[in-house]
């Protein structure tokens, strides 16, 4: 049985204060069990998460680190110094990333390996545009990026790690997948990663989808075979509406 996730992603949002009382207004009303709530946060906002999350049923994920334990990498956070402030988790290869800040196949590799070292999870994100869609290349596309990201990974550890399918136009658009696209493209992730490695390995990793995800359409999302869960932008930002996904079961 795979645990679902609900993760957000606020990008680059939220001061120290602001965070704050996002958790304030969160407190007390996560789900204890049955589902895995993570927020991903910027940097400067992490420390708070991890002394909320001592206490409190929420997991915690950087949005980006570096490959390197430490050294002279001005600007860039240490893996290391992420594993020992406590966080469980880093999205990795976000297409905002790609974007605009150039980060290859290559570049996620690494930085799988040194978050999986450091006794974290990595969130590897993959996803096509929609000219891709278009033409027909997007599942050549995303389970090549599958590939290149995850390879040297050990089956022990990709089957912990989770990976998140966020189609680039329906980020921040409105425009979701439908849960029959997002379904289709899950599955043949999974049907990538047992090619790779095995059926079980493959039946243990995790898939989200991501790409406009709400409280409006999680739960039909959720309903498809092999969606484990959401990594969600916008709407985790308002603490009722991260509430809302989180409980969705409920
Ligand atoms: P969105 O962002 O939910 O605002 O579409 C998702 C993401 O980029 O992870």
């Amino acid at each position: 049985m795979r645990t679902p996730i609900i993760a957000g992603n606020w990008k680059m949002n939220k001061n120290p204060q602001e965070t704050q009382e996002f958790l304030e207004a969160i407190k007390g009303k996560l789900p204890e069990s049955g589902v895995e709530a993570i927020i991903g946060a910027p940097a400067i906002d992490l420390n708070a998460l991890t002394w909320f999350s001592k206490d409190e049923p929420l997991k915690t994920a950087a949005e980006n680190c570096y490959f390197e334990d430490a050294g002279a990498f001005t600007g860039e956070t240490s893996p290391k110094a992420l594993s020992d402030m406590g966080l469980d988790y880093v999205i990795i290869g976000h297409s905002e990333r790609r974007q605009y800040f150039a980060e290859t196949d290559e570049d996620i590799n690494k930085k799988a390996h040194a978050i999986l070292k450091n006794n974290m999870l990595p969130i590897i994100c993959c996803g096509e545009t929609l000219e891709q869609r278009e033409s027909g290349k997007a599942e050549e596309w995303v389970t090549g990026q599958i590939e290149n990201a995850v390879k040297g990974i050990s089956d022990d550890d990709l089957a912990k790690s989770v990976v998140a399918y966020e189609p680039i136009w329906a980020i921040g658009t409105g425009k979701t997948a439908t849960a029959d696209q997002a379904q289709e493209m899950v599955h043949v992730i999974r049907e990538k990663i047992a090619s790779l490695y095995d059926a079980d390995t493959a039946d243990k990793v995790r898939i989200l989808y991501g790409g406009s995800v709400k409280p409006a359409n999680v739960k039909e999302l959720m309903s498809k075979e092999d969606i484990d869960g959401g990594l969600v932008g916008g709407a985790s930002m308002d603490p009722e509406s991260f509430l809302a996904l989180a409980n969705f079961q409920k």
